[in-house]
């Protein structure tokens, strides 16, 4: 079982500069949040409680300002500072204390998952006892992530942004894992680019057979935040839907209402926080209708 959650929520954005030369990268809007709403969603959803966000040295204060203790929206949220971006798998370096006994969950800062069943798959996924789960997400640009061959219903090879084209499974940035993580993370080695690798983690895992993958199926969107044309098209997404339904995606104060983590209360106290707003308008009318 997972209970525990990390964020990650540092690097340069270099591929985004100049628009993150002075502002981190998940702090950007998707539409009408910040980018960093939406992972923050997928750990609530998961009914993860215990979240620590690590992020630069630079920017923490940003992140206690937005979230503070958590409190308000019904988690615990305990901060940690990545000196420099030296790769995903820091975070158990830099987690340690805070996974501590316990399996963990992963999420960058950066994703966006979306889809019917997604809910479902997070609360199955995350009874994870032992070993490693990936998320894969069919893409027509594998080459741009880390991917994983699938045989015979097993992962057979993994491999970061091959130019080969082994698969066209992307591996999403969702990532759970047992304890063991602690110890394997020190084995590894950087990479020519002077990254601790996270595909390298993953299979040490699938060597011990112990590295398990659940699909994403068509009817479900994995969303790239990673160029211009990605960040407009991911907020027209949101923007699309919330449109329509009138729902928004991704709102953490609905997720902690849904949870029954947080009460009437807690929501009007984010609405003054926010200040006036058409986040605020969608707040209000969850308490004044639920
Ligand atoms: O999004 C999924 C992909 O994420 C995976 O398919 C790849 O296997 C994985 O390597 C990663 O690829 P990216 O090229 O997207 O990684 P990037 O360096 O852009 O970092 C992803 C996020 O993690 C980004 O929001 C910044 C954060 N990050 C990254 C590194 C390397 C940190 O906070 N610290 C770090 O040291």
């Amino acid at each position: 079982m997972i209970k525990k959650g990390i964020i990650l929520a540092g690097g340069t954005g270099s591929r985004l500069s100049p628009i993150t030369k002075s502002i981190n990268k998940q702090l950007l809007p998707l539409y009408d949040k910040p980018m960093i709403f939406y992972s923050l969603s997928v750990l609530m959803l998961a009914k993860i409680k215990d979240v620590l966000l690590i992020t630069n040295r630079d920017d923490l204060k940003l992140y206690k300002e937005l979230f503070g203790s958590g409190k308000d929206i019904g988690l615990k949220i305990s901060y940690a500072i990545q000196e420099k971006p030296s790769g995903i798998p820091d975070a158990f370096i830099i987690g340690k204390k805070f996974i501590n006994n316990q399996n963990i969950a992963l999420i960058l800062g950066d994703n966006f998952f979306y889809g019917q069943g997604f809910t479902k798959k997070l609360q199955d996924e995350k009874k994870l006892k032992s070993g490693a789960k990936i998320f894969l997400y069919k893409v027509k640009n594998p080459e741009d992530y880390g991917t994983a061959e699938i045989k015979n219903n097993k992962i057979k090879n993994i491999i970061e942004k091959s130019k080969k084209n082994i698969s066209s499974y992307a591996i999403t940035g969702l990532y759970f894992f047992d304890n063991n993580v602690i110890k394997y993370v020190t084995k590894l080695k950087p990479s020519k680019r002077k990254e601790l690798e996270i595909v390298d983690l993953l299979k040490i895992y699938n060597k011990k057979n112990k590295l398990y993958f659940s699909l994403m199926g068509r009817g479900s969107a994995w969303l790239d935040t990673g160029s211009p044309e990605n960040l407009l098209s991911t907020s027209e997404f949101i923007s699309t839907i919330e449109n329509r339904q009138g729902l928004k995606i991704g709102c953490i104060e609905e997720i902690g209402l849904i949870n029954k983590w947080i009460n009437k209360k807690n929501i009007i106290k984010r609405i003054n926080f926010y200040g006036n707003s058409m986040y605020s308008n969608y707040l209000k009318k969850l308490i004044n209708h639920g």
